[in-house]
């Protein structure tokens, strides 16, 4: 298999569609060698497809431990050991909290923060050893904002900034930063299924007047994942084109 120039591997969470697609291209381009995930054999193919010679996607489940061990295996095995971890991967189960099952709380808490835990705990040893490393988190605006209907995501989004903060101060003597991506309205499958006029409300909100692109969002988790972002840690950048600003 094909390797980059500076010998990096990285793991990029939910790279078949969305945020976490256009994360692995950027940062194949960056000149990583990126390993990206999705739940389905599909997604593994469409990866496979989109990053050619420059990555390979493996299937991952973040709500199941013996799925993410074995990708973390077949990731270290087949590739070597990823020193960026992009923690792209999130799903949403919305509704009021009067209504919540207990179905829509767990999943949204397992996959979003429990998965965190399950995939960023195996890949420290990798990065100490070589010691340099790149955490990246994403997190949302709603961890700051709140939003109705969002208790359980915004919840799990607010755990995401403090596992980042509090990882950052474990890991910096070994040069190894931790630092979250939070976006605003970023136009991918998951608001997709908004209604045009809460889609307005939102952009209306925003003070760049637009939602934001998948790209936009890459290219800072790019700027977290390099040498320049070398004196940065524990720290969460806002990508939300004015919508929050706390
Ligand atoms: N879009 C926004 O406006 C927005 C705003 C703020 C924050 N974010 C955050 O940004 C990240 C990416 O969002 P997105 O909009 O690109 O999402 P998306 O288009 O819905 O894609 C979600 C990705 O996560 C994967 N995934 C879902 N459940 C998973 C699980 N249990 N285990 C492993 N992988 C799983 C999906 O894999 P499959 O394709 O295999 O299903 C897919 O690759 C998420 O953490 C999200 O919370 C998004």
């Amino acid at each position: 298999m094909a390797r980059n120039e500076n010998g990096r591997i990285a793991l990029v969470t939910g790279a078949s569609r969305g945020i976490g697609k256009a994360v692995a291209a950027r940062l194949a381009a960056d000149g990583l060698f990126v390993v990206g995930t999705a739940t389905s054999d599909d997604g593994v193919r469409a990866i496979d497809a989109h990053l050619g010679g420059t990555g390979a996607g493996v299937r991952l489940r973040l709500d199941d431990d013996a799925s993410v061990e074995a990708a973390v295996q077949r990731a270290n095995d087949q590739f070597g050991a990823p020193v960026v971890l992009v923690n792209n991967a999130g799903t949403t189960s919305d509704g009021l909290l009067m209504r919540m099952s207990p179905d829509a709380w767990g999943t949204v808490l397992e996959t979003n923060l429990t998965g965190l835990y399950r995939i960023t705990r195996p890949l420290l040893r990798g990065m100490t050893r070589a010691r340099w490393g790149r955490i990246v988190n994403l997190s949302s605006v709603v961890a700051r904002m709140g939003n109705a209907g969002q208790v359980n995501y915004a919840a799990s989004k607010a755990g995401v900034e403090g596992f980042t903060r509090a990882l950052a101060q474990e890991l910096g003597s070994r040069h190894i930063t931790v630092n979250a991506v939070a976006p605003g309205f970023i136009d991918t499958d998951m608001t997709s299924d908004l209604p045009d006029f809460q889609k307005q409300a939102m952009v209306v909100r925003t003070a760049l007047g637009r939602m934001g692109t998948v790209e936009d969002v890459a290219a800072a988790v790019s700027f977290l994942a390099g040498d320049g972002a070398a004196y940065i840690t524990g720290e969460v950048l806002h990508v939300n084109g004015g919508l929050y600003s706390g």
